[in-house]
């Protein structure tokens, strides 16, 4: 399961996202799932030196690059 609280889609955004994920991570939790990693992956729009920025700033975890990894399966040596 994604939890996206910090995602900005179509003018709709969370005023306080750090505090939604908790809460959704809560929320989950009655389920008895077995666990919900702590990795924050940014994604959306990002492109090597964006990803790297994120990295550099300790922005994110990780970064996950969709749209341009299905069209460049050798994307990390294009990066
Ligand atoms: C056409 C399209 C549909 C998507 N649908 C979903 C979705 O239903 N749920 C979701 O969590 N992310 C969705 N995403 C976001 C992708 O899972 C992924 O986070 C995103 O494509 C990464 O950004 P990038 O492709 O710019 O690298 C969608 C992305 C695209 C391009």
């Amino acid at each position: 399961m994604r939890l996206s609280s910090y995602a900005n889609y179509v003018e709709a955004s969370e005023s306080n996202p750090k505090a939604l994920g908790v809460y959704m991570a809560n929320a989950v939790n009655k389920f008895g799932i077995l666990y919900l990693h702590g990795t924050f992956i940014a994604a959306g729009g990002y492109n090597g030196d964006d990803g790297n920025k994120a990295m550099a700033d300790n922005y994110s975890d990780l970064v996950a690059f969709g749209r341009l990894f299905l069209a460049n399966p050798d994307l990390p040596r294009r990066f």
